[in-house]
């Protein structure tokens, strides 16, 4: 019998309730704690009282509570150090240290990491000053992007289809609308074509890929509304041509192998975002962590013990023999508060979890929720619940969601209606 070891999760997305359920499937697992957790992740772990973000804090409470694995679900606190400190205290980390963290911490560093690389990205400029990079906007006269370098929650990034709206977005940028991340701002050709992410664990030399999954962004059906942090996914993305699984592998892989060279160890799990298009997959962006809501379709089809991956990863043991996958698809629709992306109301009272997670293939992760004292569960956020499905094809997975959709309540409970639709039409539509 393996040696149990005590686990520290941080984050309180879907995404952590989904990495926090598959961990406690381990043998391996011993004592679980999250910081700060959610009402989901509650009912299986315990509270522990740390900062996230907090490089010293969270190394300090890890090393006096003999943690034997930290693993950092968001990238605040990779970008802060946090794995840094706690590798400090010779606890093992699931996560980039900071120097790595940067390919999703500084747009430019991952471009130049790119360019170094070989790596095919959308052509760009960075710019640290407005009136050079509103110039060049004008200079290009048509469609481009606009992203701020730094960390922006997702909202860094104008798609411009005209020269107006992309200097509305430099001047965003450089008037502070993203704080510090818009103080670099990079100005990109855009791409055409249907999105892809794959996720790949990695311990700095080799890389595993995981199932392909297809996020969708904007806020209602159709692809229209606001941005979001999200609102259903599936995977794996079943319109790939030959040849473009492949592609994306090797890309990342000459990533962590260029980062290698220059003395940067990458390990955790390195989001690889690409846009299909008709050169190849072309990378719209590196993240350094699992993407959320992405994890919550990629992981229940996971098979293999994610304890020791995420150790392996850390020691540089890691082999592709540690993850194999179910045949099955996955779908996971987002139950949203009325109201979101804007402001929405907290504190709601959430019914039939229970029924659908009794449904067979049917897991609901919580995101925005907590515990009242009596136990019941309230919505505290934006995005409240992933209602996920599993099945053998991917039209059952996606009527299997809407029926677990279908069983839980909530005041205002908001979600698209067409999640996979676009995959079952085909190519052309995604
Ligand atoms: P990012 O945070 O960089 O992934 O950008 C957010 C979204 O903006 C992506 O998922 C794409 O839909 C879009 N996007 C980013 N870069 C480009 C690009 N060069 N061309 C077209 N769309 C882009
Ligand atoms: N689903 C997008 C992200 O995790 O960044």
């Amino acid at each position: 019998m393996a040696q149990k070891v005590d686990i520290l999760l941080l984050g309180s997305g879907g995404r952590e309730h989904a990495l926090l359920k598959k961990l406690s499937e381990s043998p391996m697992a011993g004592r679980l704690y999250v910081a700060p957790g959610n009402g989901g992740m509650l009912q299986l772990a315990q509270q522990a009282p740390v900062d996230q973000d907090s490089p010293a804090d969270v190394a300090a409470w890890a090393k006096a509570n003999g943690i034997g694995l930290v693993v950092i679900g968001p990238e605040a606190p990779l970008v802060e150090g946090v794995g840094d400190a706690v590798r400090a205290q010779g606890i093992p980390v699931f996560g980039p240290n900071a120097d790595a963290a940067q390919m999703e911490g500084s747009k430019e560093f991952a471009k130049k990491v790119m360019e170094r690389a070989g790596v095919p990205t959308a052509r760009y400029r960075s710019f640290t000053d407005e009136a050079s990079c509103a110039d060049y906007v004008r200079q290009l006269g048509g469609p481009c992007v606009v992203k701020a370098d730094g960390l922006a929650a997702g909202k860094g990034v104008i798609v411009a289809q005209t020269t107006e709206q992309a200097l509305e977005g430099v001047s965003e940028c450089f008037g502070g609308h993203f704080g510090d991340a818009g103080r670099t701002v990079i100005v990109e050709e855009m791409l055409e074509g249907p999105e892809c992410s794959l996720l790949a664990l990695t311990d700095g030399k080799t890389l595993v890929p995981l199932a392909t999954s297809q996020d969708h962004k904007r806020a209602q059906d159709g692809d229209r509304g606001p941005n979001t942090g999200g609102m259903g996914v599936y995977s794996p993305v079943p319109i790939l041509l030959p040849g473009e699984l492949d592609a994306m592998v090797d890309i990342e892989k000459r990533v962590v192998a260029e980062l290698a060279s220059e003395g940067i160890t990458y390990s955790g799990c390195l989001y690889g975002g690409f846009m299909l298009t008709k050169d190849g997959p072309k990378v719209l962006e590196f993240n350094a962590r699992f993407g959320d809501p992405e994890t919550q379709v990629v992981l229940p089809r996971m098979k293999g013990d994610l304890v020791e991956a995420f150790l392996a990863c850390d020691n540089g043991t890691l082999s592709p023999d540690m993850v194999a996958w179910d045949d099955d698809w996955a779908v996971s629709v987002v139950l949203t508060s009325a109201g979101y992306p804007g402001s929405y109301r907290k504190d709601l009272p959430i019914t039939g979890i229970d029924d659908a997670n009794a449904m067979p293939g049917v897991t609901v992760y919580h995101a925005g929720t907590k515990l009242a004292d009596d136990g019941t569960v309230l919505t505290n956020g934006g995005r409240v619940l992933d209602v996920t499905a599993v099945a053998p094809t991917f039209e059952d997975a996606r009527n299997l969601a809407y029926q677990a959709c279908d069983k839980i309540f909530f005041e205002g409970k908001t979600y698209r209606h067409d999640i996979g639709i676009k995959a079952i039409k085909g190519r052309a539509n995604l």
